[in-house]
């Protein structure tokens, strides 16, 4: 079948490589022109595992064009589109209802318009509205996306659930038979507005999840308590679950801190006190000032000081620093006069980081320098900071930390390390929900 994406980001993308290797021909449209002729060429400009492969891979059914007409001739058209939020917390919706306008004024037969990006409720209706009133014969079709960052074309291959949300059965069929060589997972078949309010209170759910957890690592700092032990007496009951339950500095990303804001924002505008979802937000941009604090207690003036730093990104697996907790405590240490030796598996170089995006209101460029080795950033520095749980750094010989930092000092805000293991080696260790008074 001929499909079409329209927004080439890091949903559409993935979902275009997964269906064109299904065997679709995909065709990619993205107001970005050069965007579009990069990836022609194979470039992408962020990094997913696995992407660039699969689209290589499957080159021969994917297309990259600026032609709407064409776009618009597929009978399935995807919208991929990332809204961006307003200040107030409302979705900025022009974009989407741009590109509804030109299907509708094209379209002759039926077609069906599926709705990935992340919506207001009543974002569907709305739409549907619009095509019913100029008599236009399209459906809209609400399937919200669930993908994690780094873990996109599993999640999409592999989903939770799929949700399906169309004006009829028969149109939620038609969509329905793309997941058919997809991993037996449940469709769930829903109004427009559930389908929407449930791609946005499932991420809300997750921020509150990890705000919850990161309350009890507040209090249980006062207690002589153990993270891990913590979490396995929560997980272990399936009404909980053992996934997202990891305190530390944080939650970050395009999608959590952004859903959460926009229920919070429809809350407000129907009168419905959000004060929980408020919280969860407020606790979460308290974590990196906490930790920060830490650093702080034990060594006093920071001017001076060097410090490592172990990732940028808001989590591993992508180089994405947007909201990242550790670009917020990297900006905090920055204003207090702290040097910086920062170490990202995706953010070796400066060219490949935005640079002002991290350097904060006081920072200056002098302050940092990247490193493309965990160890070479830990020379001389007078502590090491953890702000991504990327994969193999609690694995790195302790001894070798030791040797190499001028004072064994770690703040671990991923919980990377195992703090006995660390105590026993001599090291003084802050982790969040741990003793507060270190050693
Ligand atoms: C999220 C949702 O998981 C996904 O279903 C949705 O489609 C998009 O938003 P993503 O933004 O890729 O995915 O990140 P996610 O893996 O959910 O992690 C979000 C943040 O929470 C990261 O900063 C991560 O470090 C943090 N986190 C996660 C914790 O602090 N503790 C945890 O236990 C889990």
């Amino acid at each position: 079948m001929n499909i079409s994406i329209i927004g080439a980001g890091r949903i559409g993308l993935a979902l275009g490589a997964v269906l064109a290797d299904k065997g679709h021909f995909v065709l990619f449209t993205d107001r970005d022109s050069q965007k579009l002729k990069d990836l022609s060429r194979g470039k992408i400009s962020f990094y997913e595992p696995g992407l660039k492969s699969f689209l290589r891979q499957n080159k021969s059914r994917l297309k990259w064009t600026e032609d709407s007409q064409e776009i618009i001739s597929s009978k399935m058209i995807f919208l991929t589109l990332n809204l961006p939020i307003k200040p107030n917390g409302d979705f900025d919706l022009s974009g989407i209802k741009d590109w509804t306008h030109r299907i509708i004024r094209q379209t002759q037969r039926e077609k069906i318009l599926i709705l990935k990006s992340t919506v207001p409720p009543g974002t569907n209706r709305m739409l549907q509205f619009l095509a019913k009133k100029a008599g236009a014969p399209l459906q809209v079709v609400s399937c919200p996306e669930f993908l994690r960052q780094g873990q996109a074309l599993y999640d999409i291959q592999n989903p939770y659930r799929s949700v399906i949300a169309g004006p009829s059965p028969k149109i939620n069929k038609k969509v329905a038979r793309i997941y058919k060589n997809f991993s037996a997972s449940p469709i769930i078949f829903a109004s427009p507005e559930t389908a929407e309010i449930g791609k946005l209170a499932a991420n809300s759910f997750l921020a509150l999840k990890i705000s919850f957890v990161n309350l009890m690592a507040n209090l249980t700092e006062y207690f002589d308590t153990n993270g891990e032990e913590l979490r396995r007496i929560l997980g272990s009951d399936p009404r909980i679950g053992h996934q997202f339950l990891q305190s530390g500095l944080g939650f970050g990303g395009s999608c959590l801190p952004k859903d959460l804001r926009h229920l919070t924002f429809q809350g407000r505008r129907h009168g419905i006190s959000m004060r929980l979802l408020k919280e969860v937000d407020a606790l979460n941009r308290q974590r990196s000032e906490h930790f920060f604090q830490q650093i702080k207690q034990r060594h006093k003036n920071l001017r001076n000081k060097t410090y490592a730093l172990w990732g940028l990104s808001f989590k591993p697996g992508t180089e994405d620093i947007r909201l990242s907790p550790s670009v917020f405590l990297a900006q905090k240490l920055l204003e207090t006069g702290a040097h910086l030796k920062i170490f990202d598996p995706l953010l070796k170089t400066e060219s490949s980081t935005p640079l002002s995006s991290i350097l904060g209101k006081k920072g200056v460029k002098a302050q940092i320098t990247f490193h493309k080795n965990p160890l070479s950033s830990l020379n001389s520095a007078h502590g090491l900071i953890v702000g991504t749980n990327w994969k193999g750094l609690g694995k790195i010989p302790l001894k070798e930390i030791k040797t190499r930092l001028k004072t064994p000092f770690i703040v671990d805000g991923r919980g990377v390390f195992n703090v006995k293991e660390l105590k026993k080696k001599g090291f003084t260790v802050y982790q969040s929900g741990l003793f507060r008074f270190p050693n």
